[in-house]
């Protein structure tokens, strides 16, 4: 892995990035409540982490952002679309896209297949039509593959591009979820524990490819993470839960202060 700074792939302006509204949000499962009225806002173009001990409800934060649960109540709001209520693919269409906390690939197929997946929400002609040799698809294709290699050089993945996912090394199959989650040219980037299970050389590098995002791009990151340190120097604000209730939310040096996060995060320790 190389340790240069990524190349810029610029495509999304800033002022297309809307504000991400968080009111409220309760989730319950079957008499489980897993987010209490949980409020906040992600500013466009920021990176706002989600963090809190096992079981606080990062994850189910996620799900509900990304369509995968529905809220029991509040509201999610992408600058004018409620997201709460619409299915994973027209919430995609909005603009959202995500990693997951574990690996989603596909083993066999290709870094660069794996990246074009990340295309097909952007197809005006559609892959089926490209394999038609209609009019437009091969050059739209050829659009798509471009971006493809512009978003593997910007994640470092350039040398990668022929190998199966399942083939490289778990810091880079992380990167590949990300670099794909890109390809779909996102507003707003969901990112579920990027660093969890790395090497520390992978973290660091991932925590680049990040912050590259955040100031090449200009799109807005939900960033779940345990890593403080990799919170801490990526942040802009801090949401802390604990048992599906916000206890903390704001900077990241001041969140890190708090003395009911420091409990929170000390009771967690103490069992792991
Ligand atoms: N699909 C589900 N059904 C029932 N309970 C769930 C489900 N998903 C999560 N939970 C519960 O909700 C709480 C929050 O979980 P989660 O959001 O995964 O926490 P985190 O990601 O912060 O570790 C936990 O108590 C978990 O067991
Ligand atoms: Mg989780």
């Amino acid at each position: 892995m190389t340790s240069s700074p990524p190349e810029t792939a610029p495509r999304t302006a800033a002022s297309d990035v809307p504000r991400l509204r968080v009111r409220d949000l309760t989730v319950r499962f079957a008499g489980l409540t897993a987010l209490d009225g949980v409020s906040f806002t992600v500013e466009p173009g920021s990176v706002h982490a989600v963090i809190g001990p096992n079981g606080a409800g990062k994850s189910t934060t996620f799900n509900v952002l990304s369509g995968v649960h529905r809220a029991t109540s509040g509201s999610v709001r992408l600058g004018d679309a409620e997201l709460t209520g619409l299915p994973p693919h027209r919430i995609a269409a909005l603009g959202v896209a995500r990693t997951f906390q574990n690996l989603a690939l596909s083993a066999h197929t290709t870094v660069f297949d794996s990246l074009m997946l990340g295309r097909h929400r952007l197809t005006r002609t559609g892959f089926l039509s490209a394999g038609l040799h209609l009019p437009g698809a091969a050059r739209e294709a050829a659009r798509h593959r471009e971006r493809v290699r512009e978003i593997a050089a910007f994640t470092g993945l350039e040398d990668h591009l022929d190998r199966p996912a399942g083939s490289l090394p778990y810091g880079l199959q992380k990167l590949v979820e990300l670099g794909r989650a890109l390809c779909t040219e996102p507003r707003l980037l969901l990112l579920d524990e990027p660093v969890a299970g790395m090497t520390a050389p992978e973290r660091r590098r991932t925590a680049e490819v990040v912050a590259a995002v955040r100031e090449g791009l200009g799109i807005s990151i939900v960033l779940v993470e345990h890593d403080m340190a990799v919170v801490m120097r990526l942040a802009d604000a801090v949401t802390v839960l604990d048992f599906g209730r916000r206890i903390a939310d704001g900077p990241p040096e001041v969140v890190q202060r708090d003395p009911a996060v420091v409990r929170a995060y000390l009771g967690q320790e103490a069992t792991a």
